[in-house]
């Protein structure tokens, strides 16, 4: 698969073995990989590389001062523009190391092997990096288009069942955004095909990205979910995806309130997806602190903001509405969804 944004940005997504793809790549060009630490006990193979740095990633030191440790490991590593650096990790990694990749040198090549499934079927694709300031998720950021991702999932194989769930969310929005067949794939199924699914995720995201890849408009419908999820993460501590599936239930009750779609039976196909996959619905106090983290993004113009709605499974768009109004709105929802 390509995503070719134009000649200078072009990521080639490759499913392959993680370290055969790296055993090739080193004998022509010069590579410094930044793995996450964690992945040091599962995947011995990872201690064979010379020019390796594990370091910890977490949501937590996903910010501006591991920034400056990077910087200074790199500078201390002598790592000039002849190389490639390879970003080992899960989704707040890659983000991370993307976002030093892009502005170490005005921009070094850059080599993304996602380890989560949400970073495999989300995060590592479509050139956005960056840190949380300031408690606000992502302020700090660029985008920057690896030159590789290479998908092995044998890495799933280590994740524990939370973080499978968390990645699922992420493809269900892709699925009830524009591929209805990856809603029927999860439904039907018993046993997953990571790759299959993974694919399948991709794709959407991909043609999102291809018709507006700095967001200014078709982008935004991948914020599906993220507008209240985002919120929901900083101000409750949850994993990523399972905010994000909480978004995405409580972004369609507030669309349901103000535009009258989507139906119920598209509401219940995201709760029946929940319950198989075990991604729970959490209720709120009269929560003031999640209406003030409500971030809009780039999404506003003067007092509008456009907003990712789903009309049926598989079908969506981004409409505008008024900002004073949405809240309003959101305020509504979480009450009477509250304790
Ligand atoms: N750039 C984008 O377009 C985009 C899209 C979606 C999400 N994100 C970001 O992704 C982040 C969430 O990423 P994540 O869910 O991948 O989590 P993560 O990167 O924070 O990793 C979570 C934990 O999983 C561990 N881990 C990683 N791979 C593992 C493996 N194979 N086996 C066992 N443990 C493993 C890590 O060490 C870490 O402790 C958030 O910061 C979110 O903002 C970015
Ligand atoms: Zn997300």
């Amino acid at each position: 698969m390509k995503l070719l944004i134009n000649r200078k940005y072009t990521s080639n997504i490759i499913f392959d073995n993680a370290n055969d793809f790296l055993k090739r790549i080193i004998k022509s060009n010069n590579i410094f990989i930044i793995c996450d630490i964690n992945l040091r006990k599962y995947y011995k193979w990872l201690n064979g590389y010379k020019k390796i740095f594990f370091y910890e990633s977490t949501e937590e030191n996903k910010n501006f001062e591991s920034l400056v440790e990077i910087f200074n490991i790199l500078f201390n590593e002598k790592i000039d523009r002849s190389y490639f650096i390879v970003a080992i990790g899960g989704g707040s990694f890659t983000d991370k190391i993307g976002f030093v990749a892009s502005t170490w040198m005005r921009g070094i090549n850059l080599i993304y092997i996602p380890t989560t499934l949400l970073a495999m079927a989300d995060a590592a694709i479509g050139g956005k990096t960056g840190v949380n300031f300031n408690n606000i998720k992502n302020l700090i950021g660029t985008y920057y288009f690896p030159r590789y991702i290479v998908i092995d999932t044998n890495f799933v194989n280590t994740l524990p069942n939370s973080m499978i769930i968390d990645g699922m969310a992420e493809i269900i929005k892709h699925g009830l955004l524009k591929e209805k067949s990856i809603i029927k794939y999860l439904f039907r199924i018993n046993k997953v095909n990571y790759k299959t699914l993974i694919k399948k995720s991709i794709k959407v995201k991909i043609d999102i990205i291809k018709k507006d890849p700095y967001e200014n408009k078709n982008r935004y419908l991948l914020n599906f979910g993220h507008t209240i999820g985002h919120a929901i993460e900083t101000t409750h501590n949850l994993h990523h995806g399972l905010a994000i599936f909480n978004g995405m239930y409580y972004e369609m009750l507030v669309s349901e309130k103000l535009i009258g779609y989507p139906k119920f039976q598209v509401i219940n196909i995201l709760l029946k997806l929940g319950e198989k996959f075990n991604l729970k619905i959490i209720k709120f106090d009269k929560d003031n602190t999640l209406i003030d983290k409500l971030y809009f993004d780039k999404k506003g113009v003067e007092d509008h903001i456009y907003v990712p709605i789903i009309k049926e499974t598989g079908n969506s768009e981004v409409i505008k509405i008024n900002k004073d109004k949405y809240i309003k709105t959101v305020k509504t929802i979480i009450n009477q969804n509250g304790n």
